[in-house]
């Protein structure tokens, strides 16, 4: 895994946002696999702003999204797919056919799981897989415990999961308790990986990942073992490693 040390927050946000934009230099036909929280949010606007500067297109761009919480619509302010339509969607070139986010809504879930680790597949996989990390290790909603095997699947999230994330609701009972996730092996299979970190909050994390060993009770570990994986992460993030 190779390692990219940055001052901050900023810094960390505008070098993966270079990273990808050189990659769709060179393949504008880029599956992209894509993140949320709030990690991601500064590489999105500095994707934006080279969008509006250098026209950079995504007219040939495919996404797959992470994950999704179960029992969200679309429109709910606290979806996923609501997220990548105001973080980034609704300001680039890329029509929202070329964009895949699992639904949390379907009636059957199982299918949802299977179509989507079908559709990503049969699109030939994706090219360049970005991501956050939870404080517990978990990659997509990947909690600890995960089979590194694991496909497109439904999870329970933890309670450290749903506190980490209750500060965009109103209150931690209206944080869903599942969400709909890409696999450990199912990320594991994308091309590339960059994983990004910053802050304190990924102190823990990072030591873990980094000095640790590879084991299913800290999901991210896995990416030790794939060829092209990067980690772009601030001073704070690598503070102890
Ligand atoms: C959420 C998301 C993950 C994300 C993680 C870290 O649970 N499902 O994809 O990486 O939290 O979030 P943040 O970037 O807000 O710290």
């Amino acid at each position: 895994m190779k390692i990219i040390e940055v001052k901050n927050y900023q810094e960390m946000s505008l070098a993966a946002a270079q990273y990808i934009i050189n990659m769709l230099k060179n393949t504008p036909k880029l599956t992209l696999g894509l993140a949320t929280g709030g990690t991601p949010q500064g590489v999105y606007q500095h994707l934006i702003e080279d969008y509006k500067k250098n026209g950079t297109s995504y007219a040939q761009v495919t996404s797959f999204n992470l994950d999704e919480y179960i029992g969200l619509s679309k429109d709910d302010p606290n979806s996923y797919y609501r997220y990548m339509y105001e973080n980034l969607f609704k300001h680039i070139n890329i029509s929202l056919q070329q964009t895949n986010i699992p639904s949390g809504i379907n009636a059957n879930l199982q299918t949802e799981c299977d179509e989507y680790e079908n559709k990503i597949l049969q699109h030939g996989g994706i090219d360049l897989q970005l991501l956050g990390i939870g404080s517990n290790g978990h990659i997509g909603f990947n909690e600890p415990g995960t089979s590194f095997q694991s496909r497109t699947h439904v999870v329970d999230l933890t309670q450290s999961t749903r506190e980490a994330n209750a500060r965009y609701f109103t209150s931690i009972e209206e944080v869903p308790t599942q969400a709909i996730t890409m696999g450990i092996h199912s990320i594991f299979n994308s091309k590339e990986i960059l994983l990004l970190a910053s802050g304190k909050a990924k102190q823990d994390a990072m030591v873990k990942l980094l000095n640790g060993d590879v084991t299913e009770s800290f999901p991210a570990s896995i990416l030790k073992q794939h060829p092209n994986a990067t980690i772009i992460a601030d001073e704070e993030a690598l503070l102890g490693v």
